[in-house]
């Protein structure tokens, strides 16, 4: 997720936009950089890669002067992380600049266009064609209202998530911002006002502030903000006061950022199938670069929660693409001599991009000449350079070390891959996938419906935060969610928590059972639900207590569970995406009651860059 700041008002803009960066640097970025319009109405341009300090660096004592501003740290998306693809992006006579935080799906159409009109473009990004796209809607026109008009009329075209901000030369005093599934603020200052992804960057200057809404475009002067439609009607709104402290802010108002990036899964799968569903059909071009007639075997290689989303990915690759997949944990594939070739494709995941073993076992893939396709977060980070194709889950920076969101992110894209080899080996008709795509469509409310449920999950959590050991196990496609419920738990209370497939319970570990080793049953509906019903029952002979994620309408679980944590019904090959929700939930509420440093845990790292 970048960071956007702006400000229109009496004072040197410079220093207000890197101080409102700085605020929003636990954003996580790649790149940054400032616009200015200079008393002269020359906009000047100062961005650099990497860290803040480099910029600050770069701007050495020489901050541009000038009243209007615009800042950006980018996340990046389209483009690598370098100086060229850095924010702000202008026109083509750089009379007019934008900053942006989303992805314009169609930005490739939008460029090729302005391409034939004439436009030339120096980055990659999808952000400077929204430049263009404004100038051309501007071309001919002046005025204040003309500039909104213009960013109006080129947003109108473009598909996607953005929120936006843009300023021009000839309008010394106006500021517009705009969004659509990403964040945006205003602040309202006395004779000044701000534009902010997000609060922490305006605390310091105001406490009043005003939301731009999805669809929403802001104009602000000195004087104030006026709000539209995108059709152009005008909209009021009152302004709220800020109550929360810099640190609060950071975490959007929640305690933690575990939290806050649970609370994003709604948006997080929406953003990984984001322009790549194209009414019956999955769109990864990134899979074209793949001769797949020559592949015969997958193995699917990572590390600890990414090796789950693997073992999910397994199950996907075989069930849609028939295709056989080996899913195995990076520090034994790497020091397994693997019969690895041409023939062998090796799917790599990984959200930092920089985990050693996923690494080590990469290169080995690429040393074997077997062709290698990348499933990460963050782009340009190690993995990705050199794979053959990647895949990202666009789900923006995670803070938390432990993975939630991008958890979820791992399954919607694996079953995105799993679908398209499906496809692309004449496997699946339109009219098999078309069910399967609009499920996926649905699974963000879906976990919206999850998250409502959310109370009832912290109180069966309050009642179990004093146990010290628990099983979790499911069979089949709820398998691998259990070994993930349990590594959530260890990974943030401490607590000893173990997965395993509920069919192996008779061989050993019932043995531990009694009343003070509580089993989490993963019982979602499918073709094995009586036998996890057996295994539950089982386990209640030992009077070990129960709780159950299980699907809303199952009256079965009520008689044989003590506690049952309730997901929506959706298609077997999903329900992992869905079963993690309330077993996130759970780990985070018994940690919080156990007083645990959540977002930190003791001895994690958010990326495990050494053996
Ligand atoms: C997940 O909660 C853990 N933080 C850890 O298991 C993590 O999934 C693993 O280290 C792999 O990280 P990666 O996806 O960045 O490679």
């Amino acid at each position: 997720m970048c960071g956007i700041v702006g400000y229109v008002g009496p004072r040197t803009a410079a220093p207000i936009l890197l101080d409102g960066l700085q605020r929003l640097e636990y954003r996580g970025y790649d790149s940054a950089g400032i616009a200015i319009l200079t008393p002269e109405r020359k906009i000047e341009i100062k961005k650099t890669q990497g860290r803040l300090s480099v910029l600050l660096d770069a701007l050495q004592g020489s901050t541009p002067p000038g009243y209007l501003g615009l800042g950006h740290t980018r996340w990046a998306t389209h483009g690598e992380p370098n100086e060229i693809n850095a924010h702000p992006h202008a026109d083509c006579d750089g009379r007019l600049v934008v900053v942006h935080n989303g992805i314009i799906e169609n930005y490739g159409s939008l460029r090729e266009g302005l391409r034939a009109k004439g436009h030339h473009f120096t980055s990659e990004t999808d952000t400077e064609v929204l430049a263009h796209l404004i100038e051309e809607e501007y071309r001919g026109h002046q005025g204040p209202d003309e500039f909104v008009t213009a960013v109006r009329r080129a947003l109108k075209q473009a598909r996607g998530a953005y929120a936006l901000a843009a300023f021009c030369a000839e309008e010394p005093e106006l500021l517009v911002g705009a969004r659509l599934f990403s964040p945006m603020v205003v602040g309202l200052g006395s004779g000044e006002n701000y534009l902010a992804s997000d609060i922490p960057a305006l605390l310091p200057y105001t406490r009043q502030a005003l939301i731009v809404e999805d669809g929403e475009i802001v104009a602000l002067d000195r004087e104030g903000a006026s709000i539209w439609n995108l059709e152009g009607v005008a909209i009021s709104r009152e302004p709220f006061h800020i109550g929360w402290d810099l640190e609060a802010a950071e975490k959007g108002g929640y305690p933690h950022f575990m939290l806050k990036e649970i609370y994003e899964e709604p948006q997080v799968i929406a953003n990984a199938l984001r322009g790549r569903l194209d009414g019956e059909r999955v769109l990864l071009p990134e899979v074209d670069k793949l001769d797949l007639a020559k592949i015969q075997k997958a193995y699917i290689v990572a590390c600890g929660t990414s090796h789950y989303a693997g073992l999910v990915g397994k199950r996907l690759i075989e069930e849609f693409a028939r295709l056989p997949a080996e899913s195995i944990i990076a520090s034994e594939f790497r020091y397994s001599n693997p019969v690895l070739d041409q023939n062998t494709l090796v799917i790599l995941i990984s959200q930092s991009g920089e985990t050693a073993d996923t690494l080590a076992a990469f290169r080995l893939a690429k040393e074997s000449g077997a062709p290698t396709l990348v499933v990460a977060n963050v782009l340009g980070s190690s993995i990705t350079r050199g794979a053959d194709a990647v895949l990202y889950l666009q789900a923006g920076p995670e803070i938390c070390v432990v993975a939630t969101k991008t958890y979820l992110a791992m399954l919607a894209v694996l079953t995105l891959l799993a679908l398209d080899l499906g496809q692309r080996r004449g496997l699946l008709a339109h009219s098999q996938i078309a069910p399967i795509l609009q499920e996926l469509r649905d699974l963000s409310a879906k976990v919206d419906r999850v998250l409502d449920g959310a109370e009832a999950i912290a109180e069966i959590a309050r009642r179990y935060a004093d146990r010290k050991n628990f099983f979790f196990i499911g069979r089949g496609w709820d398998y691998p969610s259990a070994l993930e419920g349990a590594l959530k738990l260890k990974e943030i209370s401490y607590l000893h928590a173990e997965g395993y497939p509920a069919g192996e319970l008779k061989h050993g570990p019932i043995a531990l059972l009694d009343p003070e080793v509580p089993v989490m049953a993963l019982a979602t509906p499918g073709p094995l639900y009586e036998k996890i019903i057996s295994n539950i029952q089982e386990v209640k002979a030992r009077r070990a207590k129960v709780l159950a994620v299980a699907a809303e309408g199952d009256k079965e679980i009520t008689h044989h569970a003590d506690e049952v944590l309730w997901i929506p019904r959706t298609l077997e090959p999903l329900s992992p995406i869905l079963s993690a929700v309330p077993l996130q939930l759970f780990a985070y509420y018994v940690a919080r009651e156990r007083g645990c440093d959540i977002d930190k845990p003791r001895n994690l790292a958010k990326s495990v860059t050494v053996e």
